[in-house]
């Protein structure tokens, strides 16, 4: 599964840079956004997921993302992320860069995580932007959710369409990607900038650039090696692998 170069690529590295997407969340039970059965087939993301979704039709937009928060009660990290917490462990560098609101990272147990597009399980006010300190399932009974504080919409702390992304975490995202020895882009589409540009910058920066992803994708091309596989069953793989050199 595994070839010398990549194992020696890891043998010899320090900074480690990881691209998440949907794809790492799929074996826990969490749909994709893209392809068969992917969440975009049913739903139009301007319609639902944008700004004006939530200005001018709240109950809509909150009803949506109470079904999505819905959905992801009870789900788990699945082995995929597991793995990548055991990575975190062996590198003196190691950032993880994701795409997913569904807070999997965390709860797996990786600490140095920049999440570009937000997370589901929070809440924040639109308009005084203090942070709600409740659990994600407090709006599951709310039509529309209102600010303890002043009154204003409450809202899911995720990157709308048409938002941009939090400017901190993609300033240190593009910043491992440029340091990295090696970047990993692991289950994702590698369609939505500005995150499918980090692969790209780190690339340029001369870091040895891997793709696990069971379909090939744009990036698969300017990929050093791609590992054609399911994230749960290829990582745990490639961390076994990569103790045994340590
Ligand atoms: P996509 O749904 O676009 O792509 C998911 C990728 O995961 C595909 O390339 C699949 O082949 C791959 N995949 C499926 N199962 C897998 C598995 N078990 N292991 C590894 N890979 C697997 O999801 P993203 O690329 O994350 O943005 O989408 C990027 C952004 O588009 C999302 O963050 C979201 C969406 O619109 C916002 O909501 C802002």
């Amino acid at each position: 599964m595994f070839n010398e170069k990549i194992l020696n690529r890891f043998k010899n590295s320090t900074q480690i840079a990881v691209l998440t997407g949907a794809g790492i969340s799929a074996e826990s039970g969490v749909p994709t956004f893209r392809g068969k059965d992917g969440l975009w087939n049913n739903y139009d993301p301007q319609q639902l997921a944008s700004p004006q979704a939530l200005s001018q039709m709240p109950e809509t937009f909150w009803e949506f993302y109470n079904w999505r928060r819905k959905k992801l009660l009870g789900v788990k990290p699945n082995l995929g992320h597991y793995a990548l917490v055991d990575m975190e462990k062996l590198f003196d560098d190691f950032a993880l860069i994701t795409q997913n609101v569904d807070n999997l990272h965390r709860e797996a147990g990786n600490t140095n995580i920049y999440e570009l597009h937000g997370n589901i399980a929070r809440t924040r006010c639109e308009d005084c932007q203090t942070f709600i300190d409740q659990p994600m399932s407090f709006t599951l009974d709310e039509k529309v959710p209102r600010c303890p504080h002043c009154s204003g919409l409450l809202r899911p702390d995720v990157v709308l369409f048409g938002e941009m992304l939090p400017q901190k975490a993609f300033r240190d995202a593009q910043e491992a990607s440029a340091t990295c020895e090696i970047f990993l882009s692991i289950g994702t589409s590698s369609l939505v900038e500005p995150a499918a540009s980090l692969p790209y910058i780190a690339k340029a920066n001369g870091a040895f650039l891997l793709e696990i992803n069971p379909e090939k994708t744009p990036l698969s091309a300017s990929a050093d090696e791609v590992v054609q596989g399911k994230a749960g069953e290829v990582l745990p793989n490639l961390v076994i692998q990569i103790e045994k050199l340590k």
